[in-house]
């Protein structure tokens, strides 16, 4: 018994058996969570917690998917009326036992919303504040998505089953605490949020979850794969309102990497002065022509 759990270097596969909830009855899988504020029918803003929250539109669509049991008051709430707000929290202890509580199916809003020890705010978009329908957002949030569902069936081809509801959301706003909107802009300084992680429910009555180290980063491989990829990830992530083509940026990988941001904000520059919202090959030629005094 003492050596159960002792590593072997070849311990032998052992299919485990599939059960409802798979990944958290018959697998290990770890994420984040979002604490979703929806308004009830009464007009009361209510959390409930969501492990299944990934990704989902990540390019030109920015929406994330939500894996609901179907009745939730969040899923009820948000088809009534569309709208959410995804809330993210740093780890706290003392908060993980309420986060549970709020977990815990078959609550009223109303009841739920008594003991629970997260302050609301009015919503951080000015537009949205005379909405009853917007919920209010979490104080304590480092990060707030605030989104609203998108019941298109030409989006979305899977209507769910008896027990699970998909929700599809569109994200109308990203919004961070002001230190963690600058730090995403500090490269090697950046830090990570220290966010609470969770490996769900697991034993019929334990909800799992884990703390996190400090975060770390590598240097991306140097000479792998397209270089010009490297150089498209940056130049579209300056400026909103300038996009760069992917034959703009096979113009500029042969620039030194320290100096690429600052070549880059060069040429968005140089393109809003003219009034051009995407830069193209030609435009960069033109750009290089000039710079090395050719015109
Ligand atoms: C950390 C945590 C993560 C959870 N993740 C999910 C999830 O991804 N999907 C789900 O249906 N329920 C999940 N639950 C259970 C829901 O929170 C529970 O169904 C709750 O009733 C939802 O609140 P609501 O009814 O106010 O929407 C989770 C619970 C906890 C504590």
């Amino acid at each position: 018994m003492l050596n159960f759990f002792k590593k072997k270097p070849h311990d032998n596969w052992a299919e485990s058996p599939m059960h409802d909830n798979w990944y958290q009855s018959s697998a290990y899988f770890l994420s984040s969570f979002a604490l979703i504020t929806t308004v009830s029918e009464k007009g009361i803003t209510t959390i409930g917690p969501y492990q299944l929250s990934f990704p989902f539109g990540v390019i030109n669509r920015r929406e994330w998917i939500v894996i609901s049991r179907r009745g939730s008051n969040t899923s009820t709430h948000l088809k009534r009326v569309k709208k959410c707000a995804m809330n993210w929290v740093e780890y706290d202890h003392s908060k993980i036992k309420p986060i549970v509580d709020l977990g815990y199916p078959g609550q009223e809003p109303e009841d739920k919303m008594k003991d629970c020890p997260f302050e609301l705010e009015e919503t951080p978009t000015i537009a949205y504040r005379a909405d009853p329908d917007r919920p209010k957002v979490i104080k304590n949030a480092f990060q707030v998505c605030e989104c609203e569902l998108n019941d298109n069936p030409e989006d979305f081809y899977y209507k769910g089953t008896e027990d699970t509801e998909y929700l599809l959301l569109k994200i109308n706003h990203i919004f961070l605490r002001e230190q963690w909107r600058k730090n995403l802009d500090l490269g090697d300084d950046m830090k990570i949020p220290n966010m609470p992680i969770t490996f769900g429910f697991r034993n019929a009555n334990q909800f799992w979850f884990a703390k996190h180290k400090k975060a770390f980063w590598l240097p991306t491989p140097e000479g792998k794969g397209a270089q010009h990829d490297a150089v498209m990830y940056i130049a579209n992530r300056i400026d909103t309102e300038v996009t760069f083509t992917e034959n703009a940026c096979k113009q500029l990988t042969g620039i030194p990497k320290v100096f690429v941001k600052t070549a880059l904000k060069g040429i968005i520059a140089e393109a809003k002065k003219q009034g051009i919202t995407e830069i193209n090959q030609s435009f960069v030629e033109m750009i290089n022509q000039k710079r090395s005094g050719a015109s």
